[in-house]
């Protein structure tokens, strides 16, 4: 996902600084950057090549306005990123979370500026759906809400304000949806197309919700399940056996070739 808030960014006219601890993975995602970008132009969108050169990859964290972190949904991992970047970027920036579930307050609170910590939550494709979820951590000051909601309207997006509990809004609703859909599998009532087709056709949703948690990473579903699990707890949050099973298996989804589906 940080390559496509990344690019809803760079399209703003902004300059973004893109970082990755993994090998390869700021690479991979400037050629999806490319790609996407390439969709857009067809359909009246900018040149790609005048938004790519506003995307630098960057070997760490560097000093700018606003952090936009997205990695792995990892509390602990998270907060240690959170500690280092309160230490490089300047005083007066934001640090905001695209994290799914995480408490953002736990995160604000790991660092010397919890009023400019925020949870601005994209979805995927980003450069697509038009939601922001801006989440406001207990100690985020209105200032930073009004400036961070402001920047998701100048993004082109549609903000919508939710408070700090587990899951917010967006995933409280949409992870157990995806579970039961894995319990219906897991239990034979049908396979994966029926459902599939039975949320697409029968609710008019986009794609069905194995599809979707295809889309999503199963193991940031499982991690998604267990922020609801620990911070609601209430049982009917536990992540589903067979999601656990396939991200024991490796199969993680779009992301490793197979989730649900097979991907070429
Ligand atoms: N960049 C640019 N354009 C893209 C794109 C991308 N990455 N992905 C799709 N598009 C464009 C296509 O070019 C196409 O444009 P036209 O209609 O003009 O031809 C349009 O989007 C639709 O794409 P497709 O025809 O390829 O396929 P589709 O109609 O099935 O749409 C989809 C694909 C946009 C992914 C759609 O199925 C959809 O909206 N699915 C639901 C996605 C969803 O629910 N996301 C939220 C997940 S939750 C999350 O992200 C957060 C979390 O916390 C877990």
């Amino acid at each position: 996902m940080g390559g496509g808030i990344a690019q809803v960014v760079a399209v703003s006219g902004r300059r973004v600084s893109l970082h990755d601890a993994a090998p390869g993975a700021t690479e991979r995602g400037l050629t999806a950057m490319r790609r996407s970008l390439e969709r857009l132009a067809e359909k009246g969108g900018p040149d790609p090549d005048d938004v790519l050169p506003r995307v630098s990859a960057v070997d760490d964290l560097v000093p700018a306005d606003l952090l936009i972190e997205a990695i792995v949904e990892d509390s602990a991992v998270k907060a240690e990123l959170f500690r280092r970047a309160d230490e490089v970027l300047p005083a007066g920036a934001v640090l905001a979370s695209n994290t799914s579930s995480i408490p953002i307050t736990s995160l604000a609170a790991v660092t010397g500026r919890p009023d400019r910590v925020i949870g601005m939550h994209f979805f995927n494709p980003v450069p697509v759906l038009e939601l922001v979820e801006v989440i406001r951590a207990v100690q985020t000051s209105d200032e930073t809400a009004a400036a961070i909601t402001a920047l998701a309207e100048d993004l082109g997006k549609v903000p919508a304000q939710a408070n700090d509990f587990p899951g917010f809004v967006s995933n409280r609703i949409l992870m157990p949806f995806i579970n039961e859909a894995a319990y219906t599998l897991l239990e034979g009532v049908a396979e994966p197309e029926a459902i599939d087709t039975i949320a697409r056709l029968g609710f008019a949703h986009p794609m069905g919700p194995l599809a979707l948690a295809d889309l999503i990473g199963l193991d940031t579903c499982v991690a998604i399940m267990e922020v609801l699990h620990e911070g609601l707890g209430n049982p009917k949050y536990a992540p589903c056996p067979l999601l656990r099973q396939y991200v024991q298996a490796g199969r993680l989804g779009r992301k490793s070739g197979q989730g649900f589906y097979a991907y070429s």
